[in-house]
């Protein structure tokens, strides 16, 4: 046990101290969650003058099961396999013996993982100490896409971020809500977390098909390459599809990353960069109609954050939301957001954007691994920052407790951009602590891709039609008329029975 555990903090201490390519941090959307490294050398942690005092999230679902159609590709790998007699050496020996890591197969797919749950929870317990917004005991409200995988992301998230003390015999305290939104209608428009579908023009701006064409350049070398490894089957492209694919997922499933084993670090570089390309044009900025989806989330959490507290804005407006705002979606809803920010699709770097559809250029800064992975998020967070860093000696008075970094009535405010936990920095406006963006310049950054954006109705295409809006008011209209709201008891009443009284 000791010689193991030596030999796991050894593996540790190689991986971190000499960067050993791990293949689960480039299978974009396959890849569960890791915080992603620093792309533009900003420490993540809050600067130490400043406190975070409010924060939006939009978090796409945990690890799953496959969906249908990329279970039907595992199936027919697994057919394959089965249905032939051949001889497998050396990395590939494993195949004989490989089944499909799907126990349940009529109920797995599209479902969270156990993995999936654990990131959920695992964020609620991370965003509670990072902010320690909510007193033990209050109440918690969170926005989800009303899809399964989504609502239960959103529920394990809330039993880690209320798990504090126990309330189980207070049970209207510490109560997670979750407010679950149509998932994927076209009769909410721009009021959803899953807008694409609500915007009729954004399908025809989408040319994800450039990744299969990438794909096509690089999946039958491999299959030619791992061929020498079999002697009475061949492997072809689709096959290498599935088989990369199934790295991820099948670490996901039940920790066993043979998958990940059989491939070269370029192969991997390759189907990642087929990733980039399928979200670059699909729904990031590549898409013409991405920032114009993505600015409505955008506008919503802006006038919350420069608000905040009380946040509502007048109008119909009937809920305050809390301070840190939680949005739970799909893969496909947070690159929209990164059109609408502006972010990763400016660079220094000249000739980068938009990506080539031939060619990975090192210094591209747009990475689906660190966007859509599962549980990729990307947060807004607005520090309250002193004008200096706390001096190194503090002066107590008897009975006074030193007011905390960020608090003072001079403080000012800024905001940053955190996409799985790394800092992107707004574009030109960088002037604050930590390369925050001084509130202000944060507000008229939001406005001028406002115009980038365009009027959602108008380049949807929606005028005219029947209830059609630009508008996100979910957070300030609780309950809103489309939503299907429920309350979760957290931590739930699952009280210990004494056993044998
Ligand atoms: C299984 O093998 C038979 C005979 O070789 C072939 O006709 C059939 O298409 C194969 N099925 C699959 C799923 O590969
Ligand atoms: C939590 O919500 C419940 C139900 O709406 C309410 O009865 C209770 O007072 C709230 N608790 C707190 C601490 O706000
Ligand atoms: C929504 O989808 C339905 C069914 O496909 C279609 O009939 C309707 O025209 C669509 N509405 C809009 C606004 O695109
Ligand atoms: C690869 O082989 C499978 C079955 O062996 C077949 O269904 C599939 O169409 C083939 N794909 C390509 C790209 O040839
Ligand atoms: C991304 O960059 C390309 C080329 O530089 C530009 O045409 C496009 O408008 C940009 N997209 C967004 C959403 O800003
Ligand atoms: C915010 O709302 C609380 C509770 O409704 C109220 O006591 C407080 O005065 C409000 N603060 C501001 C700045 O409006
Ligand atoms: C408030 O709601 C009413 C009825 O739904 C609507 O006519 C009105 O435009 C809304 N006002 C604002 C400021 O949103
Ligand atoms: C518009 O919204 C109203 C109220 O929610 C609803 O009754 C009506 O069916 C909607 N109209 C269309 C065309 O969706």
């Amino acid at each position: 046990m000791a010689a193991l555990t030596v030999n796991l903090v050894l593996a540790t201490l190689v991986a971190v101290c000499y960067g050993r390519f791990d293949p689960l941090q480039h299978s974009g959307p396959a890849s569960p969650y890791f915080d992603a490294p620093s792309q533009f050398g900003i420490d993540s942690s809050t600067p130490s003058q400043c406190v975070v005092d409010s924060a939006a999230y939009i978090v796409r679902h945990g690890s799953r099961y496959p969906e249908p159609g990329s279970f039907a590709g595992w199936q027919a790998l697994f057919a394959k396999l089965q249905n032939a007699t051949y001889t497998a050496h050396g990395p590939l020996a494993f195949l004989p013996s490989w089944v499909v890591p799907v126990d349940d197969a009529p109920h797995q797919p599209l479902y969270l993982t156990s993995t999936g749950a654990g990131e959920a929870f695992k964020l609620g317990v991370d965003l509670r100490k990072r902010y320690r917004f909510t007193p033990g005991g209050d109440n918690f409200t969170v926005w989800a896409a009303g899809q399964q995988r989504v609502v239960d992301t959103s529920a394990y998230f809330l039993q880690g971020y209320l798990s504090q003390g126990n309330y189980l015999a207070a049970p209207p305290e510490n109560r997670g809500i979750v407010v679950a939104m149509p998932d994927s209608v076209n009769y909410t428009f721009a009021d959803s977390l899953t807008p694409s579908n609500g915007c009729p023009a954004y399908k025809g701006g989408d040319t994800s098909a450039k990744a299969t064409t990438f794909r096509a350049t690089y999946q039958g070398k491999i299959a030619a390459r791992l061929n020498r490894y079999l002697d009475g089957l061949a492997l072809n492209a689709s096959d290498v599809g599935t088989m990369q694919d199934l790295c991820g997922f099948q670490a996901e499933v039940s920790g066993d990353t043979r998958f990940c084993d059989i491939f070269e670090e370029e192969e991997w570089n390759d189907y990642e960069y087929a990733h980039d390309l399928n979200y670059y044009y699909g729904s990031g900025p590549g898409n013409p109609y991405s920032a114009t989806v993505g600015f409505p989330w955008l506008q919503a959490v802006t006038g919350l954050l420069a608000s905040a507290p009380n946040a509502s804005a007048g109008g119909n407006a009937t809920f305050v939301p809390p301070a840190l705002v939680m949005s739970f979606t799909h893969d496909n809803n947070l690159p929209p957001v990164v059109a609408a920010l502006g972010i990763w699709n400016t660079s220094d770097a000249r000739g980068v954007y938009p990506l080539s559809p031939s060619r990975a250029d090192a210094r591209r800064t747009f990475r689906s691994s660190y966007l859509v992975s599962f549980l990729g998020h990307v947060a807004l967070e607005r520090l309250s920052c002193d004008a200096h860093a706390p001096s190194s000696a503090v002066r107590h008075t008897a009975g006074q407790v030193v007011a905390a970094a960020g608090t003072s009535a001079g403080a000012q405010k800024y905001v940053r951009i955190r996409i799985n936990d790394a800092v992107v920095p707004v574009p030109g406006c960088a002037s604050g602590p930590g390369s925050s963006c001084p509130m202000e310049g944060f507000v008229k950054h939001v406005q001028a891709r406002g115009a980038v954006a365009g009027d959602f109705v108008e380049r949807c295409g929606l005028q005219g039609v029947a209830n059609a809006t630009g508008t996100l008011d979910i957070f300030t209209k609780v309950p809103s008329a489309d939503a299907e709201t429920f309350t979760l008891l957290a931590p739930q009443a699952n009280a210990l029975v004494p056993v044998g009284l």
